[in-house]
């Protein structure tokens, strides 16, 4: 067997047609454009590359944005002075704080101190309460993206075996709710793996569906899938490569090569998951500014 690829970039390119065309309809009918408020804080060579393809992006659709630079040693009070601010803002529709913050500031803190209305990202407590008694709200964007997926490509889930392997707050965790609820999308019994799993092969071995968002260079390989399986490969790994003008590539938590062979569908990195983070995001601005979520009263 060889798997046929998920084509990531061909999806999120389909769905950025959608929200720019939703865009244009919302514009024409007299409202103004959703607006985008990014805060970096610090200089974080990684943050930057990616708070620049959000804003990108946000231009290629439609949607207005602003990237608010920090000094890395702004105090909590500060910074949630700022937040305050672009909360009060009914100019603004969407606020994303990027990832990870200086030592000295509590990521916990600050993403409470978004309107959760606001939280695009969907990492506010009220979000991802409200994901796990499925009720409306903002989804985090990469798990969302991965259930995006297997719409596109009508790979059912319902009664599969889904196992997870990270369990972060941004991508395991909601991963698994979302894989897990009794809803249209989810309904599959689903187990999460994470660095203190004693052996992840025999849970692994056992996935029709595998997620794997552990941050660790080709971490699963062949003979710890069985045949058929399907893989989503949410790591974004930079291994030194000579080859390269860059002197790195970028790969995958999954061998990508040798477990293809047995998979029936698989992610490629890069070209996968990560652009459909990126669609998500611009879905998640627009249902911000229309309201879609939140209603006001
Ligand atoms: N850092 C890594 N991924 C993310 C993300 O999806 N959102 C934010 N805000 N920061 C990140």
């Amino acid at each position: 067997m060889s798997a046929e690829i998920i084509d990531g970039k061909k999806v999120a390119a389909l769905m950025r047609d959608g929200v720019r065309s939703d865009v244009e309809q919302w514009v024409q009918k007299g409202n103004r454009a959703p607006f985008l408020q990014v805060i970096l804080v610090g200089d974080d060579p990684a943050s930057v590359v990616y708070t620049g393809t959000k804003t990108k992006a946000c231009k290629d659709v439609g949607i207005e944005t602003n990237t608010l630079v920090l000094q890395d040693t702004i105090s909590a009070r500060e910074l949630k002075e700022v937040i305050t601010g672009f909360n009060e803002d009914d100019s603004v529709d969407g606020i994303l704080v990027q990832m990870p913050l200086p030592s000295h500031l509590s990521k916990y803190d600050v993403i409470e101190s978004i309107d959760h209305r606001k939280d695009v990202d969907g990492f506010h407590p009220m979000n991802v309460g409200r994901l796990s008694v499925d009720q409306p709200c903002f989804r985090s964007c990469t798990p969302a993206g991965v259930m995006e997926l297997f719409k596109h490509y009508s790979i059912p889930v319902k009664s599969k075996h889904a196992v997870v392997v990270g369990a972060s707050n941004i991508v395991g965790s909601p991963m698994a709710v979302m894989l897990s609820r009794e809803n249209a999308s989810g309904k599959a019994t689903t187990t999460i793996c994470h660095k203190y799993t004693k052996d992840l092969t025999a849970h692994t071995i056992n996935a029709d569906i595998l997620i794997v968002a552990a941050g660790q260079p080709h971490l699963i390989k062949p003979e710890m899938v069985k045949e058929g399986v399907v893989v989503i490969d949410v790591g974004i790994n930079r291994v030194a490569d000579e080859k390269s003008e860059k002197g790195y590539k970028l790969v995958g938590d999954v061998d990508f090569e040798a477990v293809r062979k047995k998979a029936s569908w698989i992610t490629p990195v890069p070209g996968g998951v990560g652009p459909m983070t990126v669609a998500m995001l611009m879905k998640n601005t627009l249902l911000a500014a229309k309201k879609s979520i939140y209603p006001s009263n």
